[in-house]
């Protein structure tokens, strides 16, 4: 009650603030659904301007300051987490309206006829996969004041995952693990490879960072526990069974730990570019962006349908109904490029995103200091659905 009252207050003043342009704030561009943009044109004035809306999507002018309240305000009013996707230019703004995902993917239909018949090597790797560890990754993970792209924590945050990742995989000679630098801001993200007999390569991916929505900052508590320590720890449980088992790809497989998904999916946006700048093949990517919080008493598993690719999909979909017995699944949208899923498929890769919850019945506690895991699950026995479906989902596409 006291907090809302506050949270009130503080929208009132960021009103009177954040219609004020001024000349001199830095101009980025940003892509919003259509139907959001009255509502932004509403709040921001002068301070935002349109420059093209093709298909449901728009591109937007706006003052870099404004971002932070635009998020804030998407939230309050318009129920949408953040609800914007920042470009760097605006030739990449225009290439999401250019949006080449799902065409680029229609010519090479890798899921067409798929079979799913890997049982002798998933099933023994499904039951070796641990609730336990999972729940034990996101406790240490939640540990950290916060994991927050600027500032100490989230570099440290990131070095840790990197060492934990190293010492799952070490004594392997196939597989390394290496920061990601990011130029603009400190926290690396990481990459995990494990190198197959071909360079198709398959990304299984999650952000690390995490985020005070509200204080924002380098300090503030920010745990993430959902959001999005536990889709971290669930693809460390991955590599901790592919490793366990020998596994030996025949494909390249890379996990990946991204930064700075809270502030506009900015570390898997440079990584997703330059594996598009350098051609890298890659045939598939599946994100991990909350997995420990069991929104929908009638649905485990929610596949987001908006920037991923349905034919892969479709693909998820036949593997939770054979892998995973038991699991309910279904569709839902974000209704924006909700996480780093969109930054792959705005380069045209096949992307899938599978989410613990409905949007109606998602954690609220997210991007507070409350997203913790007695919110979540304290037993990880959500996110342990999520870790077979991603097993289930490699081993299968690497014998495609
Ligand atoms: N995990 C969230 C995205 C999410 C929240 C998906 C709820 C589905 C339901 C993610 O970490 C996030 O917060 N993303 C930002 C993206 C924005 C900065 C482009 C958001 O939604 O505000
Ligand atoms: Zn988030």
């Amino acid at each position: 009650m006291k907090i809302k009252t506050l949270a009130s207050l503080l929208i009132l003043t960021i009103l009177f603030s954040i219609n004020s342009a001024n000349s001199e704030d830095k101009k980025v561009f940003i892509s919003i659904d259509t139907d959001s943009l009255n509502f932004t044109e509403k709040k921001f004035g002068p301070r935002v301007q349109e420059v093209e809306s093709r298909d449901g999507i728009s591109v937007v002018k706006i003052d870099e300051d404004a971002l932070p309240w635009l998020s804030i305000l998407m939230h309050k009013d318009f129920k949408r987490c953040g609800g914007f996707m920042r470009h760097d230019s605006l030739d990449e703004a225009n290439a999401i309206l250019n949006s080449t995902g799902e065409k680029l993917f229609a010519k090479n239909n890798l899921f067409a006829n798929y079979k799913i018949d890997q049982d002798a090597l998933v099933t023994p790797m499904i039951n070796n996969a641990q609730a336990s560890n999972i729940l034990n990754t996101i406790g240490q993970l939640s540990a950290f004041q916060n994991r927050y792209y600027k500032g100490e924590f989230g570099k440290k945050s990131a070095t840790w995952i990197k060492d934990t990742w190293s010492s799952l995989v070490k004594g392997r000679s196939d597989a390394t693990v290496d920061f990601f630098a990011h130029a603009k801001w400190d926290q690396p993200s990481v990459i995990l490879t494990i190198k197959g007999l071909s360079d198709e390569t398959i990304v299984l991916g999650g952000h690390q960072d995490s985020i005070n929505g509200y204080m924002g900052g380098s300090s503030a508590r920010a745990p993430g526990s959902d959001d999005n320590a536990s889709g971290i720890s669930t693809i460390t449980e991955v590599i901790r069974v592919i490793t366990d088992s020998s596994y030996r790809p025949l494909k390249t497989l890379k996990f990946m730990a991204y930064a700075a998904e809270e502030v506009g999916l900015l570390g898997s946006k440079e990584i997703a570019a330059s594996f598009k700048k350098q051609n890298v093949n890659v045939i598939g990517v599946m994100q991990l962006d909350m997995t420990n919080f069991k929104g929908d008493e009638s649905l485990d598993i929610v596949l987001m349908r908006d920037y991923t690719n349905d034919e892969q999909n479709k693909f998820v979909g036949a593997i939770i109904d054979h892998y995973v017995p038991g699991i309910k699944w279904g569709y839902d949208e974000c209704g924006y490029g909700c996480s780093d899923h969109a930054s792959w498929h705005t380069q045209g890769y096949p992307a899938s995103m599978p989410f613990e919850a409905t949007m109606s019945t998602m954690n609220h506690k997210i991007h507070t200091a409350n997203d913790t895991l007695s919110v979540s699950n304290n037993n990880a026995s959500h996110a342990i659905k999520f870790a077979k479906m991603a097993i289930a989902y490699l081993v299968e596409l690497d014998h495609r």
